[in-house]
């Protein structure tokens, strides 16, 4: 919670610009399939220092079980050190095992650090949702990424 918080105060970072409350937090956990996951990094002590969403993108359309969708926060300051590449390498050994071919991912126009991340990831711009997102009175684009997993070399198991 505190974590998200701190990124929707940013503002300039993702759609979401208002948090969800814990209990609608603790809902979406609970209610998770066996086919999603969020990995926590943290450090030896259990601060969280960022996290990765990783689920359906389209739960109840069976034709599209093997996509799915990431969400990646990683905490101001800790930022381009590594953590969320740690952190994808595990969501993706988690997403190998079941049976997802491909990611999807929408992202802010204008952040380019994101951009920058799932592009390094291997991710490539598929399209762009005009004037999608309302924040503060002004409009803004979001970029749809796409990753067919096939196309990356096997992950890491020291994730
Ligand atoms: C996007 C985000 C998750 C990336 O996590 P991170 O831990 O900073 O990323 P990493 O340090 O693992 O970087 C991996 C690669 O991404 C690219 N990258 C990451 N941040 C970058 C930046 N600011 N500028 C350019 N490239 C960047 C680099 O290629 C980097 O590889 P390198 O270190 O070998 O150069 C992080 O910046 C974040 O939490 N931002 C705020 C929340 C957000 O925007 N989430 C995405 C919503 S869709």
């Amino acid at each position: 919670m505190a974590l998200l918080e701190q990124i929707a105060r940013e503002r300039i970072h993702t759609a979401i610009d208002q948090p969800w409350p814990a209990a609608e937090q603790r809902r979406y956990i609970e209610q998770q399939s066996p086919r999603e996951c969020i990995h926590l990094a943290e450090t030896g002590e259990g601060e969280l220092l960022g996290y990765q969403v990783l689920e359906q993108y389209a739960a109840s359309i069976s034709s599209m079980a093997h996509v799915g969708q990431l969400g990646t926060y990683v905490r101001t300051g800790l930022r381009g050190q590594g953590i969320g590449r740690r952190l994808f390498e595990a969501t993706l050994g988690f997403a190998l095992s079941r049976g997802y071919r491909k990611f999807v991912i929408q992202v802010r126009a204008t952040n380019a650090a994101a951009l920058a991340y799932y592009q390094s990831l291997g991710f490539t711009v598929c399209g762009r949702y005009t004037r999608h997102v309302l924040i503060d009175g002004v409009e803004e684009d979001e970029v749809l990424l796409e990753l067919h997993l096939a196309q990356l070399p096997l992950p890491s198991t020291s994730a």
